[in-house]
């Protein structure tokens, strides 16, 4: 019996008139095989799928691959000419894809030539992956949890003297005891002027009295991903740290309150990026709302004002309006939000 996964690939696939697929983003392999390692999956529309697996993971392969035959792939074989053969033997004329190197496009093309045609069709499995199970919801909840408890721990852990990398540590710490498989991500504790920077890491920068502090953290858990931020002020935060403070907060929530099946991405991004522009911010706004989140930290759908997506009940993404002004400061409030059919839910969760 195959996972529902596949049965609704196929049938997308059978639909689109393809007959067959290639999936080689690792992450996809996993998400269809349940295991991750492997170079390639062949999933003809018909038949059984091949997973090719180099020999430094194959035994794991057998014991952990689902709904699919593990085959080898020698050193001195070449991947390319494995799959081609078996494609030839399947005789799929029609071959989706979801995204292959240049030069090993140019390589599968040539040997499948008057065989099969190559076509790009990556949102057949980010169609799937982008609505949640109820398993993965769970194991998603765990990780939201954990992650929710780093983020107490860094409100308990900053004060002043203490370097960024110093407080990464305590909230990693504190996740990997509450179950955390890794971070999702790089821990971000930027102080000072350098939580203007939206991607700013942790530094050995001592933390001083009167900094603002970004912490952007994510645990993993089981595989699954989580993504949480939250502005902090070392001590009693000035009159205008406090109001941008309260800007971010507040373009967060308007965001969070439309929440719903059916909502479009542009249209949570604009409702925060409004309160932002209304207090005179708006150019310090300088990435979109949010993204989804899932077994990556980063995937569909995206939540900007160029986004055509659609929100369903099952998606996962983050809210994450910020203000970034360069020599003074950045502000950021982001949760991993549940979208239901009426309402969105905050699987983050921290309030100080
Ligand atoms: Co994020």
């Amino acid at each position: 019996m195959e996972n529902s996964r596949l049965v609704a690939l196929k049938k997308e696939l059978r639909e689109k008139g393809f007959d067959g697929y290639l999936v080689s983003r690792d992450v996809n392999i996993f998400y269809l095989t349940g295991f991750s390692g492997a170079s390639g999956l062949f999933v003809p529309v018909d038949g059984e799928n091949t997973l090719y697996v180099y020999g430094v993971n194959y035994e794991q392969a057998k014991d952990e691959a689902k709904n699919c035959e593990v085959v080898l792939v020698k050193r001195d074989e070449k991947l390319e000419e494995k799959i081609s053969k078996r494609v030839k033997a399947s005789k799929a004329r029609k071959l989706g894809f979801d995204e292959l190197s240049a030069a090993f496009y140019m390589k599968l093309r040539r040997l499948l030539r008057g065989q099969a045609r190559l076509k790009q069709k990556s949102e057949l499995v980010w169609e799937l992956r982008k609505v949640k199970s109820s398993h993965e919801l769970k194991l998603m909840r765990k990780a939201a949890e954990i992650t929710s408890k780093g983020m107490q721990v860094a409100y308990e852990t900053i004060k002043p003297g203490l370097t960024e990398i110093e407080v990464a540590a305590e909230i990693e710490y504190a996740m990997r005891k509450k179950g955390a498989w890794g971070t999702a991500f790089e821990t971000i504790v930027a102080s000072g002027v350098r939580s203007a920077y939206p991607h700013g890491g942790c530094s050995e920068k001592r933390i001083r009295k009167g900094d603002i502090i970004v912490v952007d953290i994510g645990a993993t858990y089981r595989h699954y991903k989580s993504d949480m931020t939250r502005t902090f002020i070392a001590g009693k935060p000035s009159k205008k740290q406090q109001k941008i403070l309260e800007i971010t907060e507040k373009a967060q929530e308007q965001a969070f309150r439309r929440v719903k099946e059916g909502v479009r991405a542009k249209t949570l991004d604009g409702a925060a990026r409004k309160v932002i522009e209304k207090a005179g911010y708006g150019e310090y706004f300088v990435h979109g709302l949010g993204h989804g989140v899932g077994l990556e930290v980063h995937e569909p759908p995206t939540l900007n004002p160029q986004s055509k997506e659609i929100l369903k009940a099952g998606n996962v993404v983050t809210i994450e309006p910020g203000i970034y002004i360069p020599g003074f400061g950045g502000f950021r409030v982001e949760d991993t939000v549940l979208v239901h059919k009426e309402k969105g839910e905050r699987i983050t969760n921290f309030d100080f």
